[in-house]
């Protein structure tokens, strides 16, 4: 009898347990598509319903001009790009963390989801994982969402051979290559701290890793400096790809920024910039942008023409010295490779 009575009590029990448990989960469930959707939403409608940005205006100084940026300005022409929480939806895996023995320098580079067969000839070519003169280097591909469900799956699957892709859930879009450059700050800051050097890149480019190693250790010594191309004061464009609206932007001029298809910052740098981009309002530009955020970190340029080649005619000696080339696709990528790997130069 007592048995009984003790087996009923256990059983009902259970049963609850299990109601209690279905619940929650179900209730979490919800909560959670609810806060996705909710997200979803508020980056359209972003005035009514906006997720507090934490940015604010800024009144940035070069030492000869001042830069204002009126927040208020910025979120009403790019309201997605100051309020974007950063969310990933594929993270690269590889040697890339704490055991390393070698200094490590990140390849990162933009490349737009679509773009699968630039990102292969890359991985044939120059960006592999490995040891080169001393550093462990680390290419990864930065990438977005397109409306093509076919392409994200084929980015899971490069991913988990590979293991170089970060994504995000926003659009990849001209514009939003200014996310790009801020989310990977922000994940640069939480996970890879004790990072040496990360090369910013595009996917249309011969990069030399053993010439950057070669230059970081010639140059690289100073935690506050950038390298790359110092672009000649551009005037503002008020037209086309580039152009920005005299509402956001009133200046004649941007400060000096070093061009967005190569450059090199140290590690010791990320802190800063990650805190300035958490702060200063999100400018369209990607460049631009890491003028602005480097201008608030208080860091410095070194400028080198090495890192803007365009259209240098092939000669393998030639690019076995060069840092960058740009402007190669992939088939040619792939025919150069092999000539530069064969060529022996004096
Ligand atoms: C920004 O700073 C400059 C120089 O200090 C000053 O002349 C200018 O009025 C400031 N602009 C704003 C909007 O505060
Ligand atoms: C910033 O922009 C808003 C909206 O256009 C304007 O009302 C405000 O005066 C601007 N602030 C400054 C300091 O220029
Ligand atoms: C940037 O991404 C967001 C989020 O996916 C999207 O809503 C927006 O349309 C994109 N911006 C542009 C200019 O395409
Ligand atoms: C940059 O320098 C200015 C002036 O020296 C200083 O007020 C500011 O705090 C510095 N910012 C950072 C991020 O170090």
């Amino acid at each position: 009898m007592k048995k009984q009575l003790f087996c009923m009590i256990f059983i009902v029990c259970v049963l609850t347990s299990v109601l209690l448990i279905t619940s929650i989960l179900w209730t979490h469930g919800n909560l959670v598509t609810w806060n996705k959707e909710w997200d979803a939403d508020s980056l359209q409608k972003t005035q009514i319903n906006r997720l507090p940005s934490g940015k604010e205006s800024v009144n940035l100084t070069d030492g000869v001009y001042s830069y204002y940026l009126n927040i208020t300005q910025f979120l009403s022409e790019f309201p997605v790009l100051q309020d974007y929480q950063c969310s990933l939806t594929l993270t690269p895996h590889g040697h890339f963390e704490e055991t390393l023995a070698q200094p490590l320098l990140i390849l990162a580079i933009k490349s737009h989801l679509a773009s699968g067969a630039r990102r292969n000839a890359l991985r044939q070519t120059w960006a592999r994982e490995g040891e080169v003169s001393g550093y462990w280097v680390k290419p990864i591909f930065l990438t977005a969402q397109t409306a093509k469900k076919g392409q994200t799956e084929i980015l899971k699957i490069e991913n988990r051979e590979f293991g170089d892709i970060l994504q995000w859930d926003f659009s990849e879009s001209h514009h939003n290559l200014s996310l790009k450059e801020r989310c990977f700050l922000e994940w640069l800051h939480h996970h890879l701290p004790r990072v040496a050097f990360i090369f910013k890149g595009d996917d249309d480019e011969y990069v030399n890793p053993y010439a950057v190693v070669q230059y970081i250790k010639e140059h690289g010594q100073s935690p506050i400096t950038l390298h790359g191309f110092r672009q000649p004061d551009l005037a503002v464009m008020r037209h086309r790809k580039y152009s920005v609206s005299r509402t956001l932007y009133p200046f004649h001029k941007y400060p000096q920024f070093l061009s967005g298809g190569g450059f090199l910052y140290p590690g010791c740098s990320v802190k800063s910039l990650y805190e300035a981009s958490q702060k200063i309002p999100v400018f369209p530009l990607d460049d631009v942008y890491f003028a602005f955020l480097s201008l608030a970190s208080n860091l410095t340029h070194r400028h080198d023409a090495r890192f803007r080649v365009l259209g240098l005619a092939f000669d393998a000696c030639q690019y076995q010295r060069a840092l960058v080339v740009h402007g190669i696709g992939p088939e040619r990528m792939m025919e150069i490779y092999q000539v530069i790997q064969r060529t022996q130069c004096t």
